[in-house]
Parts: structure tokens; C-alpha cells; sequence
């Protein structure tokens, strides 16, 4: 399995000063483009979220690199997927939060009737950075009463520390960069 890491791992680009000076941007458009790359990557998270939970019923991905992941994984796993966008792309009645960017304000949303109270979900997106879309994602699929079994990422930029804002919730990364 550390063959298959190193797999992904490769194909993780580092893009100095983007999208601003002082960044390291850490692309996985080469991850995505590489179709063996691609296949290790989610047999990974399918191989982690099948020994880690007996029983779950969705996949809820987030807008937009979260699109690129959850779905696969959910059509692995034999179950659907949700999505969690940013405001105003959803129709019918929503759940929405606010939460706070690096710069400015931004709302998530979810349809209201996106899960039933008590199933049983997993949050995924490609990469963890402070945490706060995370966070407000867990927010709101709580408000909805899903059972949040872990969120989910390709990539963790640990110095920014964004698995503390989940405060209890639990978290995995597959690959870690300071
Ligand atoms: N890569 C991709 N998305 C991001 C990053 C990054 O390094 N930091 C915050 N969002």
C-alpha cells in the first residue's frame, strides 16, 4: 500500500505563488489525468472507508474538487452520493451556513431532504487546508441529523491545523504536507 501512496503521491503537483505570492498550491489535476493514478487513489479510500465503516449510506462531496472524488468513490462503495454547493445552485428547499474564507464570507448549501435523520455519511473533499468549509459542511449535515462518520481528504496541509476546527468529528488524509 505504500507502493500505491507513493502512486498518488507522484502526481501531486506543487505550484509555487498561485493563487498569490507565498502559496504553495498543491494541484491534483496530474493525479486526475493519470488514469492508473486515478483508479490507485480511489481504491485507497474505498479500501480505507470499507475497513473503517461496516455500514454507511452516503458519500456527501463538496463543491467543487470534492465533485471530482466523492462520486467515484460513492459508485465503488454501492451508494449514493449528495452535494454539498456552493449558494444559490441547488433547487427546492435548502439548508445554508456561512462561514469565513481567508478573504471575505462565502455560504455552502444542502437540500433539506438530501439525508433522513440518523443515516450514516462520510464528508469528502481533496484537500483540508484551515478546515473551515469542512467544518461548515459537517454543520450543516447535522442540522440535517446525519450521522458524520469522518471526514475525508486526498491532501492535508497540516501546519494550517484545520483537523482541530472538527473539533470530535473524525478525520483521515491520505497524504500529509507541512
Ligand atoms: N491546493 C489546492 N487547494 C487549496 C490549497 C492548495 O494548496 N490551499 C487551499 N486550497
Amino acid at each position: 500500500s505504500e507502493d500505491r501512496l507513493r502512486r498518488v503521491r507522484d502526481r501531486v503537483r506543487p505550484f509555487p505563488d498561485f493563487p498569490e505570492p507565498g502559496v504553495l498550491f498543491r494541484d491534483i489535476s496530474p493525479l486526475l489525468k493519470d488514469p492508473v493514478a486515478f483508479r490507485t487513489l480511489i481504491d485507497l479510500l474505498e479500501d480505507h472507508v470499507r475497513a473503517s465503516f461496516p455500514k454507511i449510506d452516503f458519500i456527501a462531496g463538496l463543491d467543487s474538487r470534492g465533485f471530482l472524488i466523492g462520486p467515484p468513490l460513492a459508485q465503488r462503495l454501492g451508494v449514493g452520493f449528495v452535494p454539498v454547493r456552493k449558494k444559490g445552485k441547488l433547487p427546492g428547499p435548502t439548508e445554508s451556513i456561512s462561514y469565513s474564507l481567508e478573504y471575505g464570507k462565502a455560504e455552502l448549501e444542502i437540500q433539506s431532504d438530501a439525508v433522513e435523520p440518523g443515516q450514516k455519511v462520510v464528508i469528502v473533499d481533496d484537500l483540508l487546508a484551515t478546515g473551515g468549509t469542512m467544518c461548515a459542511a459537517c454543520k450543516l449535515l447535522q442540522r440535517l441529523k446525519a450521522e458524520i462518520l469522518e471526514c475525508l481528504v486526498i491532501i492535508e496541509l497540516k501546519s494550517l491545523k484545520g483537523a482541530e476546527k472538527l473539533n470530535s468529528i473524525p478525520f483521515y488524509s491520505l497524504l500529509q504536507y507541512d
